[in-house]
């Protein structure tokens, strides 16, 4: 972290909340003029989200790293476990804390992407567009080693073994919502196959019956939005803000609460803001999460106290009765409209 933590808006957790390690954990928090909350928490996000109430937060979104595809530069970095199976353990380690951190009417919008198995040994040539994907010319990938019982060159399937996996654990999938990138890249080394242009986006509910603004959709369940080319902090990950402001509008009332727990270069956090939420990030990324510091600073806002933050995340939005999302105000088929 740079000079920012040694300020007043920096509070450090102390130890480990989970393990009681000596390593020490970071969180900041900014209001506005308007009395929107945005925090940022430095460190592990299963560890992080320990120490935020339960209840609370109206909806989450997030894009996790992918298995095994880019190398965000630190250890422990979630992305890099030996198996498919430890790296959808490690990713339900944070869901599940999503899950218990959402509000009982929340809805959790995942982004992931898959992974080839390659299975031919280390690969050569390097992506000039792409540091942070050519690690793998230097480390061996676990997908680049041969062995495993599906057939060289296939799609491992990922987003739906992650799908899978949080059914058993009790959310809803309501939704896999289709994110057509229609600007994505060519990808050089796909010679015998359809280059990817779409990511999911799976839309969970903590509870089957749960608060949802059907008038704010702009699409059904495919989401044609571009991929934005500005690299905010050199993240070459981002995803698009058009994306996030999706579904943070359709699914929190204006003053409501979001969550990412891999906030990265700070879209779901700088979205939220734009619309008038309080908002919660997470990342272990010393850079990123100085980065977005520095531009929550520049939309205005002030640093202060934690406790303001969760004291104002544990109230509802002042318009929660009233919005049209509220499950209360649904009208149910067949009845008529209140007047
Ligand atoms: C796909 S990127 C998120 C990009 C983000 N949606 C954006 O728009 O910039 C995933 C992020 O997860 C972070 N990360 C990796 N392992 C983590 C962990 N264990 N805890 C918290 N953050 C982690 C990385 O630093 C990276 O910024």
């Amino acid at each position: 972290m740079d000079t920012k933590s040694s300020n007043s808006k920096h509070s450090t957790i102390g130890n480990d909340p989970a393990t009681d390690t000596q390593k020490s954990y970071d969180r900041f928090a900014y209001v506005s003029k308007a009395g929107h909350f945005a925090g940022l928490m430095h460190g592990d996000s299963a560890t992080m989200l320990k120490s935020l109430p339960n209840n609370v937060f109206n909806v989450a979104v997030t894009s996790p790293p992918y298995f095994w595809v880019r190398d965000y530069g630190y250890d422990d970095q979630l992305g890099h476990e030996e198996t498919v199976d430890d790296y959808v353990d490690a990713l339900m380690g944070v869901f599940d804390e999503v899950k218990r951190t959402l509000h009982p009417e929340g809805v959790f919008f995942l982004n992931i992407g898959d992974t080839y198995y390659s299975g031919n040994g280390q690969p050569h040539g390097s992506d000039p567009k792409c540091s942070s994907r050519n690690f793998f010319r230097k480390k061996v990938r676990p997908v680049d080693v041969s062995g495993w019982d599906i057939p060289k060159k296939s799609m491992i399937g990922i987003p739906w073994k992650v799908a899978f996996e949080m059914q058993q654990r009790g959310w809803t999938l309501r939704s896999s919502i289709i994110w057509n990138r229609c600007n994505a890249f060519v990808e050089p080394t796909a010679r015998d196959r359809p280059y990817r242009q779409y990511e999911f986006v799976f839309m969970f509910s903590k509870s089957r019956f749960y608060s949802f603004d059907r008038s704010k959709l702009v699409e059904e369940d495919v989401w044609n939005i571009p991929i934005e080319r500005n690299r905010r902090a050199k993240h070459n990950a981002a995803f698009p803000s058009e994306l996030v402001r999706r579904c943070v509008e359709v699914a929190s009332p204006p003053n409501g609460h979001v969550l990412d727990p891999f906030v990265g270069s700070g879209t779901s956090v700088l979205t939220s803001m734009a619309h008038h939420r309080n908002v919660v990030g997470i990342d272990m990324g010393d850079d990123y999460i100085d980065y977005v510091q520095g531009a929550i600073e520049s939309e205005g806002y002030h640093s202060s106290s934690w406790g303001d933050l969760v004291e104002s995340l544990q109230k509802p939005s002042p318009l929660w009765d009233e919005w049209a999302g509220n499950r209360q105000n649904f009208r149910k088929p067949g009845t008529a409209k209140k007047v």
